[in-house]
């Protein structure tokens, strides 16, 4: 591939059909592409096969079915299929936190491996994965270097990370602005010009490969610095017996430079590992990992207080049966990593309650079996489906106390009043 030209017979390797890779592959394959993804999953990969998307990303069934028809898109095990003959090569593996709390770059060693003996001079290999700082010239380059010397040196390099949100994947990879850090000019034009062909009038800021590992960085630690910020607003809205909801209604509207988010439990895949990559190297105190530190406990203290107000009905959250709504990290998504929806789950099983688990993007059983004789029940997740919640019909299938613990301030607490039951919402004090 040279420099400042993805024409429309380039060629793309991307490893890893995840939540990044799958899509990604897809918005170029219906941008006119060939893509070859490659998977380790075969599960994944006869889904892929099948037109059959393997997880919930709305907008992308026919995008899928089309690409694949029309052999856009194919997915494959083995890199030597692939790669020689590939214009690019786009990194897009799982970058999980390992149990030391750094970056556990597994998956990304073992795709290096993997492909090095396929790389040929004058492709262009691109890092999308959330990494660390510095992973593409401290980790990477190094690595290729040592591996295969007489081409390392022939290649096109740069960061592009992923700033996607589940749920709005195929819309925002046409319109977010990449983030493109070449290790040369060569690089960085290149890795632009294709992602123009996603949309011509995509913006791209072009630096190098450390800045950008740092943007992404940035982007996804900003968000959850703020998630934090408003769950603490929400424990000082339950401290001061007021609504927090309310208040931060009244700091946002009309007012140009306040833009507090939502108060609820924070998590997920990236945000809740980002922090983590960010400060890995930092040795000044820093507010990133406390940020982390009020977003985890946030699920103990929604069940601490659920405990308390049971308590105050003379049941002992021990062996109550407590219907849980919700297990996905996000609203209207299925994906459960690092879900704080979990969290509470596993807070309330060591409390020792009886744990239904109702989520519609799972295959759990219906919500009237969760709710079915449940003493309390925890809104742990946002999803549009609970916004039609019927008071009058869920007190009716559950027992007394009848307690209802709202993390998003989705329900309307007159209603759950009118229909007996006693509801709290995270961020509101109990007796206002
Ligand atoms: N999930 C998101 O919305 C999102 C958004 C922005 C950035 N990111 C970042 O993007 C990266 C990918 O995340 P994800 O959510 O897509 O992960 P994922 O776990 O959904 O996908 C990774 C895929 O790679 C496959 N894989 C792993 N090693 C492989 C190998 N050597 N060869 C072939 N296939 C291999 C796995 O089987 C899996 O299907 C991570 O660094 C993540 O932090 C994710």
């Amino acid at each position: 591939m040279t420099a400042g030209d993805a024409a429309a017979d380039t060629t793309i390797v991307i490893v890893g059909m995840g939540r990044v890779g799958l899509p990604l592959s897809i918005a170029f394959a219906s941008a006119g592409l060939r893509v070859m993804g490659i998977e380790d999953d075969p599960a994944r990969r006869r889904s892929i096969e099948l037109g059959k998307m393997p997880f919930h990303a709305p907008g992308t069934e026919q995008p899928l079915l089309d690409a694949v028809s029309s052999g856009r898109l194919t997915v494959h095990a083995d890199p030597a299929d692939v790669v020689p003959s590939a214009d690019v090569i786009i990194l897009a593996v799982a970058t999980p936190l390992a149990v030391d709390l750094r970056a556990d770059f597994s998956q990304l060693h073992r795709a290096l491996s993997n492909l090095a003996p396929h790389l040929r001079a004058g492709q262009l290999l691109i890092l999308r994965s959330t990494v660390s700082p510095g992973t593409l010239t401290k980790i990477v380059i190094p690595y290729l270097r040592e591996r295969i010397p007489d081409v390392a040196g022939n290649l096109l390099l740069a960061s592009c990370p992923e700033r996607i949100a589940e749920g709005k994947q195929m819309q925002e990879l046409r319109e977010l602005p990449e983030i493109v850090g070449g290790i040369d000019q060569a690089s960085t034009e290149a890795a632009a010009s294709l992602f123009r062909r996603l949309n011509p009038g995509k913006r791209i800021h072009l630096t190098d490969p450390i800045s950008a590992e740092l943007a992404k960085l940035f982007t996804n630690v900003y968000r959850y610095v703020n998630f934090a910020l408003a769950n603490e607003f929400a424990i000082l809205g339950e401290y001061y017996r007021v609504d927090a909801h309310r208040i931060i209604e009244m700091v946002n509207r009309d007012y140009p430079r306040a833009n507090v988010p939502l108060p609820g439990p924070a998590g997920g895949p990236c945000l809740s590992k980002d922090g983590y990559f960010l400060v890995e190297e930092l040795t000044l105190p820093d507010f990133v990992l406390l940020a982390g530190k009020l977003n985890d406990t946030t699920p103990a203290h929604i069940v601490r207080r659920l405990a308390r107000r049971l308590d105050r009905h003379g049941l002992p959250l021990a062996g109550a049966p407590i219907a849980v709504l919700g297990k996905t990290f996000k609203r209207d998504s299925d994906d459960i990593r690092q879900s704080p929806a979990v969290r509470i789950i596993d807070t309330l099983w060591r409390e020792g309650a009886e744990v239904r688990v109702h989520d519609p993007f799972l295959s759990t059983p219906p919500l009237e079996e969760a709710l079915a004789g449940a003493r309390a029940f925890v809104l742990a997740t946002n999803h549009s489906f609970y916004q039609t919640l019927d008071a009058a019909q869920v007190a009716a299938l559950m027992a007394e106390p009848k307690v209802g613990m709202d993390c998003w301030g989705m329900l309307d607490r007159d209603a759950f009043a009118a229909a007996g039951m006693d509801l709290l919402t995270f961020g509101v004090g109990d007796e206002l």
